[in-house]
């Protein structure tokens, strides 16, 4: 059974989120509608969540000693993170010690904070297929994996990164220096381990979010989405629609893929399970166990979106993945360095039929910042995605 208390008194359901960005922001709100009492952290001032939670943290989360003086500070019930770089053996250590339940797992934080260790897991421990792959610390490893294997093209990407930062292609041999000086300057620290990944020719890549929720016997349940289509450019992703056609087979075995890496990362919540596709064959690329970028799209699509079933499977509710419409997402980005601009053209937005935003109230904005999406609604997915993509340019950032 599920009890739920009254925010600011002493029965208060308390969670904890560490990152407060759209993804939080969205968290946090579905919590609010469930009366959680709520606080938000991230590492700047002022964080998408922070303006919607009860109480807004500024640490470094990835300084354990911030971390763990926060949490024992605020005693959360919950601690749900956001991203990836946070001090994820803290968590580790404060879940072991009974102080609090990290979701879905610290464990699940740990491995997926880092490409080796979820990568080793899905390929090495539970056999999933996946791209070919080898770690390196240095150009001459990176030049003998590729001789030894891997071949041409090749993808090469920080161990420590997301949003494609420090990732790119490989050709020929001309590219080898570029890539690796690249990747020791996007990585979020600079310890120099990468992944090179053997290119993929995909048809298409999904996202299949995978959500672990209690049933009414106690016991977890695995329930999926219908599949999400994207677009990535330069890693990071540019539009999404929901549902995207797929050969039963195919998602017969992305089912199976999902089930087997949430299964084993364990815990309760959402997971964003990343896809390659070409015919009938699947491969694993990778997990968030938290909602996905690409899953925004849920928020015009599902009756119960990424972000409430993200809060309704941590608290032990039930959920349902059904879908309401087909519909698409198309980000919006601030295109300038600024602090506090504008936007103009919200209400040529809003004209496009079947459309919604969503702009995330980001204090700075950077060229290729995400600052909001535009989301829509249509029976036939297509006519989404151009619906999407035309309400999305019509909003227009500015210096204000
Ligand atoms: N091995 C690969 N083959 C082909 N495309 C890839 C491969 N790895 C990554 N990509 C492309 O780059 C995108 C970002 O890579 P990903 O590993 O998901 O990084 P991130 O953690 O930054 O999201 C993927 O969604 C896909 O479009
Ligand atoms: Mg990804």
């Amino acid at each position: 059974m599920t009890t739920l208390g009254t925010p600011l008194s002493p029965s208060a359901t308390k969670v904890m989120l560490l990152g407060s960005g759209e993804l939080g922001k969205e968290v946090l709100i579905a919590l609010q509608r469930l009366g959680v009492e709520t606080i938000a952290v991230d590492r700047y001032e002022n964080a998408p969540g922070h303006q919607v939670a009860h109480r807004a943290h500024t640490i470094a989360m990835s300084d354990p000693a911030q971390l763990k003086a926060l949490i024992e500070r605020e005693r959360p019930m919950l601690v749900v993170p956001e991203i990836e770089a946070i001090a994820t053996p803290m968590l580790q250590e404060l879940e072991a010690a009974g102080v609090v339940r990290v979701i879905p797992t610290a464990r699940a934080a740990r491995l997926t904070m880092d490409r080796e260790g979820i990568r080793r897991l899905a390929a090495e421990t539970l056999g999933l297929p996946t791209s070919p792959y080898r770690f390196c610390d240095s150009l001459e490893e990176l030049q003998a994996a590729i001789d030894g294997g891997i071949g041409y093209p090749c993808i090469v990407k920080p161990v420590m990164s997301s949003s494609g930062k420090g990732q790119s292609k490989i050709d020929g041999p001309a590219d080898v220096q570029k890539a690796w000086d690249y990747a020791m300057a996007g990585g979020r620290v600079s310890h120099g381990r990468i992944i090179v990944e053997g290119f993929i020719r995909f048809d298409y890549e999904i996202t299949l979010l995978t959500v672990r929720a209690l049933g009414a016997d106690g016991a977890v349940e695995t329930h999926f989405c219908d599949p999400i289509g994207h677009v990535q450019v330069s890693g990071d992703y540019v539009e999404s629609w929901q549902p995207h056609p797929m050969s039963p087979v195919a998602q017969q075995k992305s089912r199976e893929i999902a089930q087997a890496i949430t299964e084993n990362l364990g815990g309760q919540g959402l997971f964003g399970v990343e896809l390659f596709v070409a015919g009938d064959q699947v491969w694993f690329s990778e997990v968030s166990p938290r909602p996905h970028d690409t899953g925004m799209v849920t928020m015009a699509t599902q009756w119960q979106n990424e972000f409430e079933l993200h809060a309704r499977a941590i608290l032990g509710l039930p959920v349902d993945t059904t879908l309401k419409s087909p519909g698409a997402s198309a980000v919006i980005y601030g295109g300038m360095e600024a602090q506090g601009i504008a936007f103009d053209g919200v209400d040529e937005a809003l004209r496009v039929p079947g459309t919604e935003l969503r702009l995330f109230g980001k204090p700075e904005s950077f060229s290729k910042r995400r600052m909001g999406v535009a989301l829509a609604r249509h029976a036939d997915v297509e006519q989404a995605r151009t619906n999407a993509k035309l309400a999305a340019s019509k909003v227009k950032p500015r210096r204000a």
